[in-house]
């Protein structure tokens, strides 16, 4: 099954502006963790709120596990969104606890964890995103980074089946942002059906996802697995976007003359092959 559909999608903020968003088709099928890249102001964001339904007039067509949102009703509006968590591009929008542990236990009771389980699973989530030690403060003194940790964990409590990120790692350190992918892409082997939508500016992450739409003006330019998309380097350079580092250093030293292999497609294959 597709989990999201989105044909001819085309969204502008007012009648004379450009589109935002501009007659834009793709489809997600289920399971899959696909980016979504971009320069600032290509849209992204935009493409964000009318899949969560935050814009809601628009032309084209959303579905969402199947189901036109045009045409169903509140009750069926409702149900889809249980299924959906998103973490937004910023943090402060979106808390709605008072304590960190409040936070991530409205992500429990969406998915009706009994009273007495609670406690355990608030402590287990805020340990995957390390901030178990700060279940007692309010999400208001925490730092960017950490506020987006807890935005993380309170919609990784809620079990959702469908995973949209805006730039949900883009204030945290790179150790910081590695492991909270690894806690994404850990969840997706527990549950294969687990689909993620992620925004990011972050190209090692887009290399490691299943495939990478790629948004300029408003416009899908390119989309495939990450291997044929950064192989488009001249047209990525073009919008104002790089290839992971590592396939730059890899083009750089075979420009150089340096023999590698097309088997050395990661970044550890290429340390270990520089390395023999
Ligand atoms: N609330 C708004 N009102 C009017 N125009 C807006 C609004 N939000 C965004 N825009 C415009 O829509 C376009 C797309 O913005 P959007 O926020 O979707 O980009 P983005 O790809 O998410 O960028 P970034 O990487 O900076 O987050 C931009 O030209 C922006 O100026
Ligand atoms: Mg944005």
């Amino acid at each position: 099954m597709n989990i999201i559909e989105v044909e001819h999608l085309k969204y502008a903020y007012d009648k004379n502006s450009k589109p935002a968003v501009d007659d834009v088709s793709f489809t997600i099928p289920a399971g899959k963790y696909v980016t979504l890249i971009g320069h600032n102001g290509s849209g992204k964001s935009t493409l964000a709120k009318l899949l969560s339904g935050l814009i809601t007039h628009y032309e084209g067509k959303i579905s969402l596990f199947g189901q036109p949102i045009e045409k169903a009703d509140n009750a069926a509006i409702y149900a889809l969104r249980k299924k959906m968590g998103f973490v937004f591009q910023n943090p402060d929008n979106q808390f709605v606890g008072s304590t960190v542990r409040d936070d991530i236990a409205f992500g429990l009771e969406n998915r009706q964890v009994p009273h007495e389980e609670m406690d355990g699973f608030i402590h287990t989530y805020a340990k995957k995103v390390g901030m178990e030690d700060y279940l007692d403060q309010s999400p208001e003194n925490l730092s960017g980074g950490q506020k987006q940790r807890v935005a993380i964990a309170g919609v990784l409590a809620m079990h959702p089946e469908l995973v949209l990120y805006d730039e949900a790692t883009s204030m945290l350190d790179p150790v910081g942002k590695r492991d909270i992918l690894d806690i994404t892409f850990h969840l997706r082997e527990e549950n294969p059906n687990l689909t993620v939508l992620s925004i990011t500016h972050d190209v090692e992450e887009a290399f490691r996802s299943d495939y990478v739409l790629v948004l300029n003006a408003g416009k899908l330019v390119l989309e495939g697995t990450p291997a044929e998309v950064f192989s488009h380097t001249e047209e990525l350079k073009k919008i104002h976007l790089d290839a992971p580092f590592f396939l730059s250093l890899k083009a750089a030293l075979k420009a150089k003359g340096m023999e590698i292999p097309d088997e050395i497609d990661t970044e550890e294959k290429l340390e270990e092959f520089l390395c023999r």
